[in-house]
C-alpha cells in the first residue's frame, strides 16, 4: 500500500534503496497489487531477479499486470505460493532484499490477510536466504480487521533473533490516531 504522507512503506523503500543494488536477487514476500515487486525490480534491473510471492490469485494477476505494464516482466516472476516456501526459489546467502507487507489485499477480501505463525515461519526462512549486508523489511498493519495478534508475534519473534548475526529495528509513529502501520527491519550484519 502506498501512503502519501510519510508511512511505513515510504521509510521501507528510502532505507532498501541503501541496501539493494543493480543485479541483486530479491523478494517480495507478499506480492498483492505488486507495489513493492515493482519497486525492487527497478532497483535490481535487468541483470537482476524479483522473486514474488502471493496465496491469492487475485494478487498474482495483479502483480503480472503491474510488471508487464511497467516494462519489468523479465525480471520480476510471480508465485502462486505461501511465502513460507520461499527457501525452494533462493538459495542461502542469496539474497540482498525480502520485504513482507503484513494484512490484506488491497481493495480484497479482509479475511485473507498474512498469519502469524505464516509469516514468522518465513522470516526464520528469509534469515538464512540473506546474503550477509542484506536486509529484511516488515511493514505491519494491524488493529483493523487483522487485529493485534500478528503485529505481536512477530514483534515479539523479532526480539528473540541472536544480534550477533543480524541487527532488527522497530519504527513507529507515535503521535498518529488509529494505530498506523509500523515498520521493521532485520539486516545481516557484515
Ligand atoms: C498488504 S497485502 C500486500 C501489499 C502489496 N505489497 C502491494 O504492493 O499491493 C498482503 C498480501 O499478502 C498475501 N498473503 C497472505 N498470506 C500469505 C502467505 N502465506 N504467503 C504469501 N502471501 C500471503 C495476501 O494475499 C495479500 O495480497
Amino acid at each position: 500500500m502506498m501512503e502519501k504522507s510519510l508511512g511505513a512503506v515510504k521509510i521501507s523503500h528510502e532505507v532498501i534503496k541503501r541496501f539493494v543494488k543493480e543485479g541483486d536477487i530479491c523478494i517480495d514476500a507478499t506480492a498483492g497489487r505488486g507495489n513493492d515487486t515493482a519497486f525492487l525490480c527497478s532497483l535490481v534491473k535487468e541483470t537482476g531477479k524479483v522473486l514474488a510471492f502471493d496465496i491469492q490469485k487475485e494478487a498474482v494477476k495483479s502483480t503480472k499486470e503491474r510488471l508487464e505494464n511497467e516494462g519489468y516482466s523479465q525480471i520480476g516472476e510471480v508465485f502462486c505460493e505461501s511465502h513460507e516456501n520461499m527457501d525452494k526459489y533462493a538459495g542461502e546467502n542469496t539474497v540482498s532484499c525480502i520485504t513482507f507487507n503484513l494484512g490484506w489485499l488491497p481493495g480484497g477480501d479482509h479475511s485473507i490477510c498474512t498469519r502469524a505463525e505464516s509469516t514468522i515461519s518465513a522470516i526464520e526462512k528469509g534469515l538464512k536466504l540473506l546474503k550477509s549486508g542484506g536486509i529484511i523489511s516488515i511493514c505491519i498493519y494491524y488493529g483493523k480487521d487483522n487485529g493485534f495478534s500478528e503485529k505481536d508475534a512477530v514483534i515479539g519473534y523479532l526480539k528473540t533473533i541472536d544480534f550477533r548475526q543480524y541487527s532488527v529495528f522497530l519504527g513507529d509513529f507515535i503521535n498518529r490516531p488509529n494505530n498506523p502501520p509500523i515498520v521493521a527491519f532485520v539486516v545481516k550484519n557484515m
